[in-house]
């Protein structure tokens, strides 16, 4: 079996512990804890065919700390995650991915997905889609869903996704 290892990355408090615990368990995290780093791992089917995945789960993205320049060195596929309920977070997630870049190199080209979260608080929603397509035409068409940990709305999407550009490695 494959192994893949995605880094999830973006501001505090967005919701990447809450889209991980979904995927991985099945569950909601409703109490926020804020994460110092952890990986979870499950064996996930996309198309038929199984693999291992290791989803790390990072702190919140108010700094370029060594950590996170080892987090990227080591991740094959990123989620950048940022929350449909708080503009500020997608600068956050533009700043991320010229991060990559830097590190992976300005040429390379890495499995990526963008992941809007809340997506069932609809009236504190602050980025309308057609924010999202602009953003995802600009980055040469990067995959961008949006989903709910909460409702479990799309969180699988996100992985499959990934799991298929990993493959194509
Ligand atoms: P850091 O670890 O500090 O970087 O934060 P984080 O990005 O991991 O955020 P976390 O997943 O801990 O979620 C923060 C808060 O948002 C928690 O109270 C979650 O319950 C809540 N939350 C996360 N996802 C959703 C969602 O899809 N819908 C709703 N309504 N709340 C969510
Ligand atoms: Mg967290």
């Amino acid at each position: 079996m494959r192994e893949f290892k995605a880094v999830v990355l973006g501001a505090g408090g967005v919701g990447k512990s809450a889209l991980a615990v979904r995927f991985v368990r099945n569950e909601f995290v409703e109490v926020y804890d804020p994460t110092i780093e952890e990986a979870y791992r499950r064996a996930f089917e996309v198309d038929g065919e199984m693999s291992m995945i290791e989803v790390l789960d990072t702190a919140g993205a108010d700094q370029f700390t060594a950590l996170k320049e080892m987090y990227i060195q080591h991740g094959q596929g990123f989620v950048l995650v940022f929350s449909l309920t708080q503009e500020s977070t997608l600068r956050e997630v533009e700043s991320l991915r010229q991060q990559i870049y830097r590190i992976k190199g300005e040429n390379s080209n890495f499995p990526l997905v963008l992941v809007g979260t809340k997506l069932d608080l609809a009236s504190e929603r602050e980025i309308p889609t057609s924010t999202l397509d602009e953003l995802s035409s600009r980055w040469g068409g990067v995959p961008i869903f949006e989903t709910s940990a909460k409702r479990n709305w799309h969180v699988q999407d996100v992985f499959a996704e990934l799991v298929r550009q990993m493959r194509q490695r």
